[in-house]
């Protein structure tokens, strides 16, 4: 071994030993007589001395490190002088008795600080440098914490991880697929998993019972802060289950992750219908770290000729509590905020619930002050708080309402780091419909199973169709969601046709699973978790991409090996493809 001990253990403990530790040149300080080097390794930080007296010619040779160098020393641990308190190893430090370069290094593009100089791009470029950096290490020591803790628990409930195939068929639902031309089977395609969502099941139906995998997964949509083209799930099926028994063991997982990577202890996490947390907090994904909750006042507003409010289909705000003060400009700028496309409302009303007892509103032509009072009661308004409205069509307004309840959390402070709050949103819709395409698409996927109340709602109303589907949400971001699946072929035949898919069309794409099903499919359901994301969240992150490897930047693209690229004319003969139509 090239070392005794690493560089984050030595302690008072240990003084008057003889050691040897590698690492990497950290910094290096020459004060004189004596030369100081940080030596840096996965483990901390140990500081290292070389004295002119002592030894000249080997303090003169250190004093030719450059950052980055791999070095290993042999030493003696002494007391320090100067105790480092912030540092692990800061009461002690190595007298260098000799050390032998093992590689030498340019001088890095950024310096590998807490607090570096290089900019995003650089440091995604350089990500094997980015990556000796503090916090990201800690961040991929956290995911490791995750995974291994994942698997010791489901393993000790007997979930069995099995892998399944990365190279699968192309299927039209979901986001799109990343494809793999074949080269023995010319013009034809597989495609990467969007989930194991089918394989899981054929797992169920095989006799598995209990199923995870820890799993790449490939989507090409478009990117975001919580969204990758490559990311990882913790893919969970069980068979004869009902979806209490699927939500009791996957909260069980969930607050074993908590007491044993965060030390929280969790309480009981909440449950809200999907209706709930629309006509409430106007998200699917609600963020109930504090309150602000929609009040809807349609049947105070309506007849008193304001156009806008006449013709909405929902008028709905939130009270902004000591928020009275607001400025115009601050106004105008939430204004702004909620017309711009990605918010999508006309327009922002607002009433001032004046300290004083005032009241003054963006609508006082058309609102008398008792009618304005009205209003302000229903949303239990105190003076000193600010009430902001939305109208329009129900459920775009209601998502306005919550980007713009979002927004105000964050200008008024309302949340705090550290703080986790977790919730179950259940009864999903099974169906979503789409005025482009005039057709209903699965809300999570086509193998949900609806609420079994709601069959006959399939012939007659499937927009009512309430689903067997749940998400695990925490802190506002969707963490996994899963649904309990149908396991009979007519049933799954029946959904294919409300999708919009002929027989031919359902048996040549999904014809495997529900030949499956004619073998003694057990009821089952399961449940997926966005792993990377629940990383982020644990860690305080903003973006998914720090508790990564090697991700992609925002056009999906790997800067580091400069991915993709363009293949040479010899590979896409091969492989039958032609460039250009
Ligand atoms: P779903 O599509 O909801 O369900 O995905 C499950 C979870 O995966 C995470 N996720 C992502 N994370 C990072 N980048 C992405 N592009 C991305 N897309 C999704 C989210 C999400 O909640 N097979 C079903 C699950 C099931 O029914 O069991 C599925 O994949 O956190």
């Amino acid at each position: 071994m090239l070392r005794t001990h690493t560089c984050g253990e030595l302690k008072m403990a240990h003084q008057g030993l003889d050691v040897k530790l590698s690492g990497w040149v950290q910094r290096s300080r020459d004060m004189g007589g004596l030369t100081f080097i940080d030596l840096r390794d996965r483990y901390g930080i140990t500081q290292l001395v070389f004295n002119m007296e002592v030894n000249g010619t080997l303090c003169m040779e250190a004093r030719k490190l450059g950052r980055e160098f791999v070095i290993s020393v042999n030493g003696k641990v002494a007391e320090r002088s100067n105790k480092n308190p912030k540092m692990p190893t800061g009461d002690v430090e190595i007298l260098v008795d000799n050390f032998t370069v093992l590689n030498i290094s340019k001088t890095p593009p950024f310096t590998i600080e807490d607090n570096t100089d290089g900019g995003e791009e650089l440091r995604m470029k350089y990500r094997y440098l980015d990556l000796r950096r503090n916090a990201n290490k800690k961040n991929l020591e956290l995911r490791h914490k995750m995974a291994i803790e994942t698997r010791n628990y489901l393993s000790s409930l007997h979930f069995m991880e099995i892998e399944t195939p990365y190279l699968i068929k192309s299927t039209p639902e979901g986001a799109r697929d990343f494809v793999v031309p074949s080269r023995m089977n010319p013009g034809q395609f597989y495609a990467l998993p969007q989930s194991p969502q089918t394989f899981k099941q054929l797992l169920m139906v095989a006799g598995f019972d209990r199923y995870f995998q820890i799993v790449h997964c490939f989507r090409d949509e478009d990117l975001r802060a919580d969204r990758q083209p490559e990311f990882t799930q913790i893919d969970c099926e069980m068979a004869f289950v009902t979806q209490e028994d699927i939500l009791n063991t996957f909260e069980g997982l969930a607050k074993h992750l908590f007491m044993s990577v965060l030390k929280m202890k969790m309480d009981e996490f909440p449950r809200m219908s999907y209706a709930q947390a629309m006509d409430l907090y106007g998200s699917d994904k609600p963020d109930i770290r504090f309150g602000m909750t929609f009040t809807e006042i349609n049947e105070l507003v309506k007849g008193k000729n304001f156009k806008v409010f006449d013709e909405a289909e929902l008028v709905v705000g939130i009270n902004a509590a000591g928020c009275s003060e607001y400025s115009r400009k601050q106004l105008d700028e939430l204004t702004d905020f909620v017309k711009r496309p990605q918010v999508g409302a006309s327009g922002l009303v607002y009433i001032r619930h004046g300290a004083d007892g005032s009241v003054k509103s963006s609508v006082d032509k058309f609102y008398s002050q008792d009618d304005l009072a009205a209003i302000l009661e229903k949303f239990g308004s105190k003076p000193g708080d600010l009430v902001l409205l939305l109208a329009g069509k129900r459920e775009k307004t209601q998502t306005a309402l919550g980007t713009l309840r979002l927004e105000m959390g964050k200008r008024m402070n309302l949340t705090t780091p550290g703080d986790f709050k977790p919730l179950w949103v259940i009864d999903f819709p099974l169906l979503e419909w789409d005025d482009e395409t005039r057709r209903f698409y699965a809300k999570h996927h086509p193998f949900t199973s609806p609420a079994p109340e709601d069959i006959p709602l399939l012939d007659t109303d499937p927009g009512q169709v309430r689903a067997n589907a749940y998400d695990l949400v925490i802190n506002g971001v969707e963490i996994g969601g899963g649904s309990i699946r149908i396991h009979n072929k007519e049933l799954q035949k029946k959904m294919f046709t409300v999708l919009g898919f002929s027989d031919e069309e359902a048996a040549d794409q999904f014809g495997f699973l529900m030949n499956a099903f004619e073998y003694g499919a057990p009821p089952h359901g399961g449940v997926a978790f966005g792993f990377d994301r629940w990383c982020t969240i644990f860690g305080g992150g903003e973006s998914i991409r720090d508790f990564m490897a090697f991700p992609k930047n925002n056009s999906g693209r790997d800067v580091m090996i400069d991915s993709p690229s363009a293949i040479k004319f010899e590979q896409l003969k091969e492989l039958n493809l032609k460039i250009g139509l």
